[in-house]
């Protein structure tokens, strides 16, 4: 049973208790007050008596203290029967007191009969003799009747103290059992609930079937209600946790933005500077040399002036695709791997001719692969053409081998080379801006692993290499579902 059901019970029983006190002491003060009123019926009877001797004696008497007299004890009778209600005529009934009832009925019937003697007698129309008689009979009738009332009303109220009493007393009896009862049934739930609450289960279903068991109405819905509120603050706390993590490590990644950039335009206006004021004077020069009608030499100036005019615009170029290279740009297509390496083998023929290295590659693949092209193009590009500039003069048959193919999971590009490889201690650097190692060895802007890497973040792919000085081996994989 519930709680609130449980406590419903009780306040029900104890109304019940006090509304039977109540009417007990009601019916108990009506008993009294009959026999008041029959006390003051004997007392209008005295009072009476004495006028009806004083007629008798021939002392003068006014007429109407008769008639007052017994108005006065007709009233007796009229006010016990107002006091009688429904239940009490049938409870006097059932105990066959209810000639109480009768005698009253038939006191205000003889009152009345007196009444009209007195009204005859004013008139003439009855004899004084006549008028004591009717006088005396009345009174012998009151006379009787309070004595007669006395022992009903009196058999009335026992019965009512012998039945009422005993019952108030089994219904607080059973009230203060009951309330005891349930008391301890309510506090023993609470108690239980306290120490399932407080022992500690091993996991939390554990202490859902513990409830499920133990618990029912409020108590339970109370604690599901306190556990779902407690699981939503922890949530709550975990949000704003994990909320306060993203943007710690936001910030931080933010910062570290900011100081690439700050490097990358310090390093790219430092490399674009160089060949600028590279140009600057030898153009001077030129001037110079056309002034001093030595046109050889200011020819010889101003092929110097191309070269790093060359310079600044492949530094240039990098820079773009790398700015480029973080944004989907280009439409995607079926890349055709043999025209990529045609075009690429055309764009880098500066770099083979006179190159001892030689090229090869194998192209292999079991489904077509779509993508964005430029970005293959850069990223085979820059492989390629670093595998040609780092080649080892000592070596006697220097090569670069590019290997493009596809498993079932991944699509793969590996080159190989022969070349003078990376130093260890470079090689963590080899992917960061403008890091270049072998600056003797050949020109370069320092940006095209850089821009490889990008692409390679772009496309959720994986770049590793492995170099020593007997060569490196730059090993690229992509997952197929972002070639589809
Ligand atoms: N295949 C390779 N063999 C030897 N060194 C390499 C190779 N690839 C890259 N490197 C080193 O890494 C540096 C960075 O490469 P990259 O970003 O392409 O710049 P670069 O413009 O110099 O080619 C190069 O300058 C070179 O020192
Ligand atoms: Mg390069």
């Amino acid at each position: 049973m519930n709680i609130s059901n449980k406590l419903m019970l009780i306040v029900i029983l104890t109304t019940a208790e006090v509304s039977i006190t109540v009417f007990s002491a009601f019916e108990i003060a009506k008993g009294a007050k009959f026999h008041q009123l029959n006390f003051l019926h004997l007392k209008y009877i005295n009072q009476l008596t004495k006028t009806v001797k004083k007629i008798k004696n021939d002392t003068p008497v006014d007429i109407n203290t008769i008639e007052f007299d017994i108005l006065a004890i007709k009233q007796q009778p009229i006010d016990c029967l107002d006091e009688v209600n429904y239940l009490n005529r049938v409870i006097m009934k059932v105990i066959k007191t209810d000639q109480a009832l009768t005698i009253c009925e038939n006191d205000i019937e003889i009152a009345d009969k007196a009444l009209l003697s007195v009204t005859q007698y004013k008139k003439g129309e009855l004899s004084r003799d006549d008028f004591l008689l009717n006088l005396n009979v009345a009174l012998d009738g009151f006379n009787q009747h309070s004595e007669m009332f006395e022992e009903p009303i009196r058999k009335t109220v026992s019965f009512i103290l012998i039945t009422l009493i005993p019952l108030v007393l089994i219904i607080s009896l059973f009230n203060i059992i009951l309330i005891s009862y349930l008391s301890r049934t309510i506090s023993s739930s609470i108690r239980n609930l306290t120490i399932l609450l407080t022992s500690k289960p091993e996991d939390s279903t554990n202490l859902d079937d513990e409830l499920d068991k133990n618990t029912t109405g409020e108590l339970k819905a109370l604690v599901i209600a306190a556990r779902q509120r407690i699981k939503d603050d922890l949530l709550n706390i975990e949000n704003s946790i994990e909320l306060k993590a993203i943007v710690n490590s936001q910030t931080a990644s933010l910062q570290q933005a900011n100081d690439e950039l700050a490097q990358f335009a310090y390093r790219a206006s430092h490399d674009l500077k160089s060949p600028l004021s590279g140009a600057k004077s030898l153009a001077q020069f030129v001037i110079q040399d056309i002034e001093a009608g030595d046109i050889e030499e200011a020819c010889q100036n101003a092929k110097i002036i191309y070269q790093q005019m060359e310079k600044l615009e492949t530094l240039v170029v990098d820079i773009l695709l790398l700015a480029k290279a973080d944004i989907g740009n280009e439409n995607e297509e079926l890349i055709d791997f043999n025209q990529l390496i045609t075009d690429m083998e055309e764009r880098l023929a500066w770099l083979m001719k006179d190159n001892p290295c030689t090229l090869t590659t194998n192209i292999n693949l079991s489904t077509p692969i779509k993508s964005e092209k430029a970005r293959f193009a850069q990223i085979i590009e820059n492989l390629i053409s670093n595998g040609l500039k780092y080649y080892d003069t000592n070596k006697d048959a220097p090569y670069v081998h590019c290997d493009i193919f596809n498993e079932q999971e991944t699509f793969n590009i590996t080159v190989t080379d022969n070349g003078i490889g990376i130093p260890d201690k470079h090689q963590s650097e080899v992917f960061d801006m403008f890091k270049r190692f072998h600056v003797e060895a050949s020109s370069g802007s320092g940006l095209g692993m850089a821009l490889v890497k990008k692409h390679i973040e772009y496309l959720d792919g994986e770049i590793s290499l492995q170099s020593s000085n007997s060569g490196t081996t730059f090993k690229i994989t992509i997952p197929m579902d972002k070639l589809r």
